[in-house]
């Protein structure tokens, strides 16, 4: 049997403002709603993004939006499911606007190193309703379509790059279309491997000199160049001693190259 086509896998709800589409698809998942619900917002009032920050953007100025997974993986592999949905959203945004944004490690999607979309995926073990050894993933896109982000961030949106306005239901089309492949490769090991040489060609982190910031029980802030990436998609830091390490979740700086000699 063929894979479902994007319009069969995705049943599409809209809301002009809700709290959190991302909270809104994670309720539907623990009470056994299928892989496939997608909840499109104008804005939202409670908006979350990493790490417990507040998600914020003025109504009408974003695609926001989060898609509900159910993919058998190995959990080591769950940061795929994050870069099978970063990848076909850096797609969508290539077709429909001819800018082709760069995947920072771990979920940001960049221009000219400036931020232009945000991906948040969470997941609930105990969801109901999926296919056996299946898990409820939610990925929730914040993506800049005529706004730029928070002054002083230094993010940049799509309107701003393309130079000319930007139809967010073309994009959103896209993006469903980009994304569905991408979900079906999350589900056997030449997919995943395949999703992860994909994220190396796209990833704009590798060969960059990084600043990982774990939480101190993963060991803290760690300096060094990106090495690569796994095939589970975890970035591996080579520190100044030379020692590899591989983060499997942090929050990533970019640095400026060392000066010689300063290791
Ligand atoms: C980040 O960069 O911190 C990730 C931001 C993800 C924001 C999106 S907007 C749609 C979805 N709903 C949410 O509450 N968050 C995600």
């Amino acid at each position: 049997m063929s894979a479902p086509g994007p319009s069969e896998r995705w049943r599409v709800r809209r809301f002009p403002t809700i709290a959190s589409t991302n909270t809104y698809v994670l309720d539907e998942a623990r009470r056994g709603e299928p892989a496939g619900l997608v909840a499109v917002a104008d804005h939202q009032s409670a908006g979350r993004g990493r790490l417990g920050r507040r998600w914020e953007a003025p109504p009408g100025s974003c695609l926001l939006v989060s898609l509900l997974l159910r993919p058998v993986l190995p959990p080591a592999a769950f940061h795929l499911c994050t870069a099978a949905v970063a990848l076909g959203v850096a797609d969508a945004c290539a077709t429909v606007t001819g800018v082709a944004p760069g995947v920072k490690w771990p979920n940001d999607l960049v221009v000219r190193d400036r931020k232009v979309a945000g991906v948040l995926a969470e997941s609930d073990p105990g969801a109901p309703g999926g296919e056996l050894g299946s898990v409820a993933v939610v990925v929730g896109i914040g993506l800049n379509v005529s706004w730029p982000g928070p002054s002083g961030a230094g993010g940049t949106s799509l309107e701003e790059e393309a130079g000319r306005p930007v139809d967010r239901e073309r994009l959103l089309e896209a993006l469903l279309g980009a994304v569905s492949p991408r979900v079906d490769a999350l589900d056997g090991p030449s997919g995943r491997s395949e999703l992860a040489a994909d994220l190396r060609r796209r990833c704009v982190t590798v060969g960059r000199r990084v600043r990982a910031e774990r939480p101190r029980a993963a060991g803290g802030d760690l300096v060094g160049l990106a090495a690569a990436l796994t095939d589970e998609g975890h970035l591996v830091v080579e520190a100044a001693d030379g020692e590899r390490h591989e983060v499997a979740a942090a929050d990533v700086v970019h640095l400026r190259p060392a000066a010689p000699g300063s290791g």
